[in-house]
C-alpha cells in the first residue's frame, strides 16, 4: 500500500497543529493508521538491530518521545508501526489542563515545532487504565513523569507517579526538563537533583525494584551542569538519561514567523546541540550509563550519529510530524545499511564509537601529542592509554571531545562517515 501521509498530511495542515495531533491520534487509536500510512510496518525486525538493556530486549532502537502520546492513547497501534518503544507522557498525578492555547506551532519553513503545551495531562488515573491493557508482548513501553503546575512539592509527585507506574511500565523517565513548568529545570542542578533522585530510587526499590528509572534533561545545560549531571547519576546507579528535551535557544538559522513564540524548540535545528550533550555525557560517564538520543532525527544518518556517539536508544517526536509514521521503516532499514558499511554485525557494535577515533583527532587538534585511545567493551567507554593524559586539564578534555565531535557531525551533514577522518 502506498504511503498516503503526503496527503493527510494536506488535510491535517488546514487545522491547528494541536487538533491535527489529536485527530491523527484517534485515527491511531482507531485502527485506521494504516490508511494514512501505508502497510504495517511490521514487528519483526532484523536480529543486528536488536539488544537487551536492563534486562528488556528491544527490537530495534528507534523509539517514540515522549510528549507524542501524553495520555498513552495509541501507543499499542504505534508499537505494531515497528517502533521498537513508546514513551507516554508526560503524566502528571492529576489530570491538568496545560497552558493556554494555542500553544504548539509548526515552524513549516524549518521543519521545526514549538510547543508550550505546560504538561496537559488525563492524570495517572485515566492513563493507568489505559495501560492496564497493554501486552508486554507488543513492544516495549515507558512511562515519563511529571509534576503537576499547582504542586508545591515536586518529589511527592513524582514518588506518587512512580509507586502507581512502576509496576505496569518497562521503564520510567522523570521528566526534570520541560522548559514549560516553571523551576522543573532547576532540580537539574547538583543538589536538588541528588536529594530528588535518591528518594525517587528509594521508592522504585521498595516498589518495583527491576524498573529502569531513567532522568531526561535539557539540551540547555552549561558544561558544569552536564558534569553535575554525570556525577550524580554515576554516584546513584541512575539507570538511564534521555537526551534531549526541547531547546529556549532560538538560533538565527531559524526562517518561520512563529519562531518568535515562546516554549521548547524541536527539530533539526535541536540536532547538534543535543548530539554534543549526549556525546559529552557520554564521556563524563564512560559510556557505563545506557543513554537515549532524542533531539531533530529525521532520517536514518542522524539516528546513527547519535548511537555513534553514545546512544544505546534513540526516539523521534518532530520529524513524524512532518514525515508521517512510515520513517520509522526508513530509519531502520537506512540503521542496518550503515551498520554494514561500517563493518559492524550488531548495532551494539556502532554504540559510542565515535568516541574512539573522532575524539582521539580532537585532541591532537587541540595540540594533545600524544591523544588517549579508547576502547568500546559494550558495557562502557574503556580508557586504553594516552601519555599525557595526567597533564590534560578538564578544560582541553572538553575542548578536545567537542572539536572532535563537530568535525563527526560536519562529516556528517557532508554525507561522509561521522568520526573516521584522521587529523
Ligand atoms: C509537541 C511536543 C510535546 C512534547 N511534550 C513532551 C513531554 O510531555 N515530555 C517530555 O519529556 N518531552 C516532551 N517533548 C519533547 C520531545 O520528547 C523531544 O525530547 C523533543 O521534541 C526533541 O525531539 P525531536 O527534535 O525529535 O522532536 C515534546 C515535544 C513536542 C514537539
Amino acid at each position: 500500500m502506498p504511503d498516503f501521509y503526503p496527503l493527510a498530511r494536506q488535510l491535517l495542515w488546514r487545522v491547528q497543529p494541536e487538533t491535527a495531533h489529536k485527530i491523527a491520534l484517534w485515527t491511531l487509536r482507531a485502527g485506521l493508521g494504516f490508511l494514512a500510512s501505508g502497510e504495517r510496518m511490521g514487528t519483526v525486525d532484523h536480529p543486528a538491530l536488536a539488544q537487551s538493556l536492563w534486562g528488556l530486549n528491544f527490537r530495534n532502537p528507534v523509539g517514540i518521545a515522549a510528549g507524542f502520546d501524553k495520555d498513552a492513547l495509541a501507543f499499542d497501534a504505534l508499537l505494531r508501526f515497528g517502533f521498537g518503544a513508546v514513551e507516554v507522557g508526560t503524566v502528571t498525578p492529576r489530570q491538568q489542563s496545560g497552558n493556554l492555547k494555542p500553544r504548539l506551532f509548526r515552524l513549516d519553513q524549518d521543519k521545526a515545532i514549538i510547543n508550550r503545551m505546560g504538561f496537559p495531562s488525563a492524570g495517572l488515573d485515566t492513563v493507568l487504565k489505559r495501560i492496564a491493557r497493554h501486552k508486554r508482548s507488543n513492544g516495549i513501553l515507558g512511562i515519563n513523569l511529571g509534576k503537576n503546575l499547582s504542586s508545591k512539592d515536586a518529589a511527592a509527585d513524582y514518588i506518587e507517579g512512580i509507586r502507581l507506574t512502576a509496576g505496569l511500565a518497562d521503564y520510567l523517565v522523570i521528566n526534570i526538563s520541560s522548559p514549560n513548568t516553571p523551576g522543573l529545570r532547576e532540580l537539574q542542578r547538583r543538589e536538588p537533583l541528588r536529594l530528588l533522585m535518591k528518594e525517587l530510587i528509594d521508592t522504585r526499590d521498595r516498589v518495583s525494584s527491576n524498573t529502569p528509572l531513567l532522568i531526561k534533561i535539557a539540551p540547555d545545560l552549561s558544561n558544569q551542569e552536564s558534569y553535575e549531571v554525570a556525577d550524580v547519576a554515576l554516584d546513584l546507579g541512575i539507570d538511564g538519561i534521555v537526551i534531549s528535551n526541547t531547546t529556549v535557544e532560538r538560533p538565527t538559522s531559524l526562517k518561520s514567523p512563529e519562531a518568535e513564540e515562546q516554549g521548547g524548540l524541536s527539530g533539526p535545528q535541536l540536532f547538534e546541540t543535543s548530539t554534543v550533550l549526549l556525546s559529552e555525557i557520554y564521556r563524563l560517564t564512560s559510556g557505563r550509563i545506557p543513554l537515549i538520543g532524542v533531539g531533530g532525527i529525521s532520517s536514518a544518518e542522524d539516528a546513527y550519529t547519535k548511537i555513534r556517539a553514545g546512544a544505546s536508544l534513540v526516539q523521534v517526536h518532530s520529524s513524524l510530524i512532518f514525515n508521517g509514521l512510515s520513517l520509522v521503516a526508513k530509519i531502520k532499514a537506512g540503521i542496518l545499511r550503515l551498520l554494514s558499511k561500517d563493518g559492524f554485525s550488531r548495532i551494539t557494535d556502532a554504540i559510542g564509537v565515535d568516541h574512539i577515533d573522532s575524539i582521539s583527532n580532537g585532541f591532537r587538534r587541540q595540540g594533545v601529542a600524544v591523544a588517549p585511545h579508547f576502547s568500546n567493551t559494550g558495557s562502557g567507554l574503556e580508557y586504553i592509554h594516552g601519555a599525557q593524559d595526567k597533564d590534560c586539564s578538564d578544560h582541553r578534555w572538553r575542548q578536545g571531545i567537542q572539536s572532535g565531535l563537530r568535525q563527526g557531525l560536519s562529516a556528517h551533514r557532508d554525507g561522509r562517515t561521522a568520526g573516521r577522518e584522521v587529523g
